[in-house]
């Protein structure tokens, strides 16, 4: 065979060049950046298990979602730490609860910054589940009730965009139905629709303290084995009415997003999980990768798989990088 006539190098020789033929930009308006808000004043608490990501009580909550604004991300995302939970969740529901208050002090003070809400209640339930619990068995129908009550108290704080996380079957048309009913017609719904039962939640768990307190979530998250199903479920959260998809986590699942990305007409959102952030966070402590290259390259990866936005607990570092 002669020398190849295409030399592949030959787009490779100079900074313009590659910029030229550089097919996926990332860009701070990709990003999502999650927070955990708690009760209090003055509280900004480490979470031991993910460097740099704090829980929040609301004063500095507002604080940070202005700093996030100021960096050009165009949303958060809030996950809620309640002082009290019990069997049914209610603090998930309550008006006055910890997320609800939180969206509205944050639409106060930042009105165009971009608010989601985690829709599940498993930060609420003493038994740590995303359902209600009946001899031992996670409740599917009898849960849509109380997650339509929760996305509409989100609403009404005035929240953009609901997230139900919780993998109920039925849940996005039991959630449009109830924001529908009651006139909140633009109230946007991204689903957690291919959510897969992961080890790579481990840190999120210890940062709103919501690890199951018996049994997983093997009967309501999916079996990491399956990608057809995750299309599957995709198609049909669209089908109950989703706005945008999700696919989590992110980077053990690129090929899940870029199967959702090809069979849906809708955005496709990527979650990058707390156990993917702090593995990158944790090598680069030791010294064993570079943390900043390392980080910008997963976050590419996503969004070469598809994701037309990424929830990532390294948007305001990323967006750091991006504005050099
Ligand atoms: C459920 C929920 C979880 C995450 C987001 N929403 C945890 C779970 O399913 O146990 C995980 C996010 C992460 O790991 O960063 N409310």
């Amino acid at each position: 065979m002669p020398f190849p006539i295409h030399r592949y190098r030959r787009l490779r020789q100079s900074p313009g060049i590659l910029r030229m033929v550089r097919e996926t930009q990332l860009s701070a308006d990709d990003l999502i950046y999650p927070m955990f808000v708690c009760e209090g004043r003055g509280v900004r608490q480490e979470i031991g298990s993910m460097p740099d990501v704090f829980r929040l009580s609301i004063d500095n909550l507002v604080k940070e979602a202005r700093e996030c604004q100021a960096l050009g991300i165009p949303a958060v995302i809030l996950f809620g730490i309640p002082d009290k939970k019990d069997a049914r969740g209610s603090e998930a529901y309550n008006p006055g609860g910890i997320v609800q208050r939180a969206v509205r002090e944050i639409k106060n003070a930042a009105p165009d910054l971009v608010t989601i809400t985690d829709v599940c209640i498993d930060e609420y339930t003493d038994h740590g589940h995303c359902g209600l619990v009946e001899g031992g068995r996670i409740l599917n129908d009898a849960t849509l009730e109380l997650l339509s009550k929760m996305a509409l108290t989100h609403a009404e704080a005035g929240a953009d965009i609901v997230a139900p996380s919780d993998m109920m079957d039925g849940r996005v048309q039991a959630i449009r139905r109830a924001l529908d009913g009651s006139s909140f017609t633009d109230t946007i719904i991204m689903a957690y629709s291919a959510k897969y039962a992961s080890a790579f939640y481990g840190p999120f768990r210890e940062a709103a303290d919501s690890a199951p307190k018996f049994g997983d979530r093997r009967s309501y998250q999916m079996d990491p084995a399956n990608g057809d199903e995750g299309v599957r479920e995709a198609l049909q959260d669209v089908e109950e009415g989703a706005d945008i998809v999700m696919v989590k986590p992110a980077l053990a699942y690129l090929d899940i997003i870029r199967r959702v990305r090809d069979s849906v007409n809708v955005p496709v959102a990527a979650y990058n999980v707390s156990g993917e952030y702090s593995m990158i966070k944790a090598a680069g402590e030791k010294g064993w990768i570079d943390t900043e290259r390392a980080m910008m390259e997963a976050l590419l990866s996503v969004k070469r798989a598809g994701a037309s936005m990424i929830l990532t607990y390294f948007a305001k570092e990323a967006a750091r990088v991006l504005r050099r």
